[in-house]
């Protein structure tokens, strides 16, 4: 008779059934084991060249080099692939409640790292996103709005740079759904958000790896440019959708 051989998935799950047998009756409802099988991990798109040749095109013009985007798009991808690499890692984890441990288990170093890999992800999607457009003052829905909350362009735009220079990661511009108005956030890192119901509209990365061999350690220069080749019209693409 042939040995039967098995996947690794397969012993996972198999643990993780026999496991919740034991261990998940507690919490209140019968569990048919076959259903601990079914996640399947939705996976992220991994960012390429083409998603960095809106930046290159539109910032030489203020110093900011195609160097810097290619450096920095090898960042962008690791966070997609971690993000990938730990949505597999949740589909097959022993989810067995007693495994679980708030100093050190599986669970605990997933879920953290999740939360920093997907919030990199998401927060370069939208700093590629919008960057490499005209500049300017603000235009639209969004010019609008930036208004309404911070009574001028000029003093939002002081505000702006203010969290940026004061921020270890991110300036983030957040379209509020309770409130249907924005505001501007700092992130001191990839998975340091501002607020529920916020929708992210733009974001400002001011790591020094977005400007280090541009501007060195001088911060301030990099987001004078920076504000110089932001893409409005794609921000107010987001604001469109975020308001459906
Ligand atoms: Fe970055």
């Amino acid at each position: 008779m042939p040995k039967k051989e098995f996947t690794r998935r397969q012993v996972l799950l198999t643990g993780a059934a026999s496991a919740a047998a034991v261990a998940l009756p507690g919490i209140g409802f019968a569990i048919n084991q076959e259903n601990l099988r079914k996640m399947e991990p939705k996976l992220v798109r991994v960012p390429d060249a083409n998603d960095i040749a809106k930046a290159i095109a539109g910032t030489a013009k203020v110093g900011i080099q195609a160097k810097t985007h290619e450096e920095h798009l090898k960042l962008w991808q690791g966070y997609a692939n971690k993000t990938n690499e730990i949505r597999k890692a949740l589909a097959e984890l022993d989810t067995d409640p007693a495994k679980a441990n708030q100093i050190y288990s599986q669970m605990r170093a997933l879920k953290v790292n999740y939360a920093f890999a997907y919030g990199g992800y998401i927060n370069h999607n939208v700093y590629f996103e919008t960057l490499g457009g005209g500049g300017g003052p603000a235009t639209g829905d969004v010019a609008t709005l930036i208004n309404e909350t911070y009574g001028s362009f000029e003093k939002w735009a002081a505000d702006w740079k203010a969290t940026g220079i004061a921020g270890r990661g991110w300036a983030y511009l957040g379209y509020d759904q309770e409130e249907q108005r924005v505001w501007s956030y700092m992130g001191d890192s990839q998975d340091t958000f501002p607020a529920w119901n916020n929708t992210l509209l733009l974001a400002m990365d001011v790591y020094e790896h977005a400007y280090y061999l541009d501007f060195q350690t001088a911060r301030a220069k990099y987001i004078d440019a920076y504000m110089q080749v932001i893409d409005w019209n794609a921000v107010n693409a987001r604001l469109k959708k975020a308001r459906g």
